[in-house]
């Protein structure tokens, strides 16, 4: 089965052409657009800004991501039908519409968050069948995005329930909140990524342990987590004068703070292992391109002997080729009356 997907529901345009290869997904084309740039002055996506921009870009996207594939070989098109912002998914769902229409082919319907996940079932059409390697149920699935950090339990492709999960910002925006405080442009989390990795172990050890930051809920035995208090205290940590005095002391603040997120993330984690005891680990969101985080989470799989999967980096931000293979994944028909859902539930 070959899908055509789009993906529009913030401030990415992306269009793939991906077909079922085996248990997994492979990708024949992807193409993926962004605003970001043009966001940046403002700190944050700027709504109005953001579906213009997917206005301009869907079009020049799609026929790139087509090639020279012929439509007819193509069996499904499918969109993003949210969560996101209204006049962005409204861009990407009708332009699916219409060609689902025109091509006579059904329209599919997927929900972006759960194809954060589902984007570790895509697998490289080169490979030998015998050397891929899928995740297998049950399955704990972390979603560490922009908008959202939820932990699921994925007993099977279809039956997915929600067990815990941010009380207030996600993880993403955390990264995006405290990179504006430290002065690094939106989107802030490839930068402190970046700086953090640049600061040795004996740089770090400098900092005192009363002026590291704080790990919010670390404690607690649930899977709740809480990032919002974590951006007020770098905001107090930037205040003070003889903790950062030049950009080493605030580089070592930038690498304090990936440790702080990665230590939630690998404790909250821990909790979900040991409770629900899958057989794979799973990652997914742009916050999953963190170095730190991967490679802590791989180190926590290994602990509980249970393989860890986490997208190729251009994967795990947004992208199309995620909503192709969560069509392919788990195809649910929508009709052409159905509209856009900025609120869209996983589960
Ligand atoms: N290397 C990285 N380390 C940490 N965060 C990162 C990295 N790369 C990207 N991010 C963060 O990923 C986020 C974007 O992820 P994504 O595109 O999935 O979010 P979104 O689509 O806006 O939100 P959602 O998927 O919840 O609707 C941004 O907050 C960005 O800072
Ligand atoms: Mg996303």
């Amino acid at each position: 089965m070959k899908v055509l997907a789009i993906e529009s529901t913030l401030d990415e345009t992306a269009a793939s052409v991906v077909e079922s290869s085996g248990s997994g997904v492979g990708i024949v084309s992807s193409v993926v657009a962004s605003s970001a740039n043009l966001h940046v002055k403002y700190g944050g996506v700027v709504p109005e800004i953001a579906a213009r921009e997917q206005l301009k870009l869907i079009i020049p996207v799609l026929m790139e991501s087509i090639g020279e594939q012929e439509i007819n070989e193509i069996d499904a098109v499918a969109a993003a039908f949210g969560p996101g912002m209204m006049g962005c998914l409204l861009i990407g769902v009708e332009t699916a519409k219409a060609l689902a229409w025109v091509w006579n082919k059904p329209l599919l319907k997927v929900n972006h968050i759960g194809a954060h996940l589902l984007a570790n079932w895509i697998i490289d059409l080169r490979s030998q069948m015998s050397d891929v390697r899928l995740p297998e149920f049950p399955a704990v699935g972390l979603v560490a995005s922009g908008g959202h950090t939820d932990f699921f339990l994925m007993e099977n492709v279809n039956d997915w329930k929600w067990i815990g999960g941010t009380r207030d910002d996600a993880v993403g925006e955390a990264f995006d909140k405290a990179g504006r405080i430290f002065g690094l442009p939106y989107p802030a989390g490839p930068a402190i990524d970046k700086i953090s990795k640049e600061v040795s172990d004996e740089e770090y050890k400098e900092l005192n342990k009363e002026d590291k930051l704080p790990r919010p809920l670390i404690h607690d035995k649930t899977l709740d987590m809480s990032f919002s208090g974590l951006k007020a205290a770098v905001a107090r940590a930037a205040d003070n004068r003889s903790l950062i005095v030049d950009s080493r002391s605030k580089n070592i603040m930038i690498r304090d703070f990936s440790e702080a997120v990665t230590e939630v993330l690998v404790a909250k984690t821990k909790i979900a292992l040991e409770k629900y005891k899958p057989k794979s680990l799973l990652l997914g969101g742009g916050v999953a391109a963190n170095s730190k985080i991967r490679e802590a989470l791989k180190k926590l799989g290994e602990e509980f002997s249970i393989p860890f999967f986490v997208p190729e980096l251009k994967y795990c931000g947004d992208n199309a080729a995620m909503i192709g293979a969560a069509a392919i994944m788990r195809p649910v028909e929508a009709s052409f009356d159905d509209s856009p859902e900025p609120g869209m539930d996983v589960v």
